[in-house]
């Protein structure tokens, strides 16, 4: 095993048993809000944003403790725009993380509730955090904000507006790509800075951002290249969907291009940090060549 796999695995065991400590904990009624929101939670995932957050924690000597309501917050904010992303009037897919759908599992109303459910006790772990000091508030504001009208949610947004518009307008995707993806990744790195006084707040930021840029791109060319075993999820839905993407925009080949491109912009920024950052450059190529 590499030394990268043995770090991820690290990671994603610590996020794991938080996350699963805290799906134990959920006893909501009716018991089917309960099921359907442990449903989604737990049916794996990458779980990149949470690793994200510890790595960037541990480079900056930030304690994994300190990061953990933090890490889970982001990633029940993910797979709450997962599940809303699934619905039949936004992209309309049957399967995610190599399982059926919340909504072809527990219909349409329950998948909003759900993704409401997970939006609210996100920001109900991320509240309970602020008690702890001015740092705290604002790591948990960034959060919100990165979430919200201005972040992923702007994102989403443009990319319904945009679904079946035939222009060629690379403004309008790095809107989209920036907002629905990036804004996630950005906060995954930049809530350790907060919570630390601001060690590296800028340069964080843009690597957040390439990185979040980096990963859609890949998401788009895995939707045409990407095998369903694998990925967990239905290919060949941008397409059918009418989706403004990188590979409508650049072809494969451009995306190709681009993303090499991209992923070192990533590994550059990486360069201008003391401390050992291997496994971040690691989780760039990652990214890059990702087949999941
Ligand atoms: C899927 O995110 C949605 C995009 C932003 C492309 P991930 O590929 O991180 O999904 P999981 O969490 O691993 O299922
Ligand atoms: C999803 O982008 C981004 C968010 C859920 C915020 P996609 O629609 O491309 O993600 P997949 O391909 O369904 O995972
Ligand atoms: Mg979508
Ligand atoms: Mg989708
Ligand atoms: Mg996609």
């Amino acid at each position: 095993m590499t030394e990268y796999q043995e770090k991820y695995d690290k990671y994603l065991a610590e996020f794991e048993s938080t996350l699963n400590n805290f799906c134990d904990g959920i006893c909501c009624k009716p018991e089917k809000l309960a099921e359907s929101l442990k449903y989604s939670l737990q049916s794996g995932g990458k779980r990149l944003r949470p690793i994200l957050m510890l790595a960037v924690g541990e480079l900056l000597g930030v304690d994994s403790k300190i990061i953990k309501n933090y890490a889970l917050a982001l990633e029940l904010i993910h797979t709450y725009s997962l599940i809303h992303d699934d619905l039949p009037e936004m992209d309309n897919d049957d399967y995610r993380r190599g399982r059926l759908t919340n909504h072809k599992v527990f219909g349409a109303g329950n998948a909003v509730l759900a993704g409401d459910g997970l939006m609210n006790t996100a920001y109900s772990l991320l509240f309970g955090e602020c008690f702890k000091g001015n740092d705290y508030v604002s790591a948990a504001k960034f959060i919100c904000d990165c979430a919200g009208i201005d972040g992923m949610i702007a994102g989403q947004s443009a990319d319904l507006e945009h679904e079946n518009d035939l222009t060629v307008n690379e403004n309008v995707l790095n809107f989209i790509y920036e907002n629905k993806t990036a804004k996630l990744l950005i906060a995954a790195v930049v809530v350790p800075s907060i919570l630390c006084g601001g060690k590296y707040y800028s340069e964080l930021k843009t690597f957040g951002s390439v990185l979040g840029n980096l990963f859609q791109l890949t998401d788009d060319i895995l939707d045409v290249e990407g095998n369903f075993d694998q990925l967990g999820k239905s290919i060949g839905k941008d397409s059918a969907e009418g989706k403004y993407t990188g590979v409508r925009l650049y072809g494969l080949d451009g995306c190709k291009v681009r993303a090499d491109m991209l992923a070192d912009k990533c590994t550059g920024i990486l360069e201008k940090f003391d401390g050992d950052t291997s496994f971040l450059k690691d989780l760039v190529f990652f990214v890059r060549q990702r087949i999941y």
